[in-house]
């Protein structure tokens, strides 16, 4: 199978099987960004989503900046292994680049339901010891805590930073609160919970109406910005360290000015030990 250049890539045989060219969440994203791993009806919907929300690009890029600062200041803080929740397709600084530049065994598990990021995702892996992508649905903790790449590579009696950024937005509350709280409860203390989000307050109304009809045609099948309280509820509780939940492109330092119709929100917890 080949993308729109004409390049093969790995999981596009899988992707194919779509019924319709359905677009994908991941697939969307990574024309967002300028990749093309994407198929016609991706980039599609992206063009879509950039005519509801046209800072979405801008957006992107500033949660992927956000991503490789978070990465490093846990890496600073002695966090040496990572769970990549809806890591997506790997683009430039993925997490296992980022990690292993300065950890060179650092351990980094992505975990994605898209075949083709999985997929790619392991391609460029098949020479790392140290990370793995697995494909599962994060409505399902237990099966990622229990998959064989989880248990090889993570030791869960150590810090572990749990990456879900971006992508809890595409995952109802009844599954997201639950799923979320499980995997938070599996993580010793000293571990992170990094997490970036669209947040429902901006833009419009109009526009996020448009969001969330154009995702509903995609794998991930909706797409909905929580408010703050909603967003912080997911670290439960983790101390929050500062500067809080803020624009993704002020995580960890406030930026001057308008924020220019920005939609996303992040934050770091920190796991402390049961009261
Ligand atoms: C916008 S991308 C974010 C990629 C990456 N985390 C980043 O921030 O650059 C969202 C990703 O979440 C994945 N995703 C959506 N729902 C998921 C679920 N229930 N379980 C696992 N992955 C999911 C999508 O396939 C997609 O790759």
């Amino acid at each position: 199978m080949t993308d729109h250049s004409g390049v093969s890539f790995p999981g596009m045989a899988n992707a194919d099987t779509d019924p319709a060219g359905r677009p994908s969440s991941a697939r969307i994203y990574d024309a967002l960004l300028g990749g093309n791993h994407n198929f016609a009806a991706d980039r599609e919907a992206a063009q879509h989503l950039l005519a509801a929300i046209p800072g979405a690009g801008e957006m992107a890029r500033a949660n992927r900046a956000f991503l490789n600062r978070a990465v490093q200041f846990l890496l600073d803080r002695g966090v040496h292994q990572f769970l990549d929740i809806g890591s997506g397709i790997p683009t430039v600084g993925n997490v296992h680049e980022i990690a292993q530049r300065r950890i060179p065994d650092a351990r980094v598990v992505y975990v994605d339901i898209d075949p083709v990021a999985v997929a790619h995702s392991n391609d460029i892996l098949k020479d790392n010891p140290w990370a793995v992508a697995v494909q599962a649905d994060m409505r399902f903790p237990e099966a990622i805590l229990d998959h064989p790449g989880v248990r090889r590579l993570l030791d869960l009696g150590e810090p572990v930073g749990l990456l879900l950024v971006a992508m809890l937005h595409f995952v109802p509350d009844d599954d997201a609160y639950p799923a979320v709280e499980r995997l938070r409860a599996a993580l010793p203390p000293g571990s992170y919970i990094v997490i970036s989000h669209g947040v429902s307050d901006t833009p419009s109304d109009a526009a996020l109406d448009k969001v969330t009809a154009l995702y509903r045609r995609t794998d991930v099948s909706t797409a909905h910005g929580r408010d703050r309280e909603s967003i912080l509820r997911f670290f439960g509780d983790a101390d929050l360290v500062p500067p809080g939940l803020v624009w993704v492109h002020e995580w960890p330092d406030p930026a001057d000015g308008d924020p220019h119709g920005m939609a996303v929100v992040a934050a770091v917890g920190r796991i402390t030990p049961p009261s």
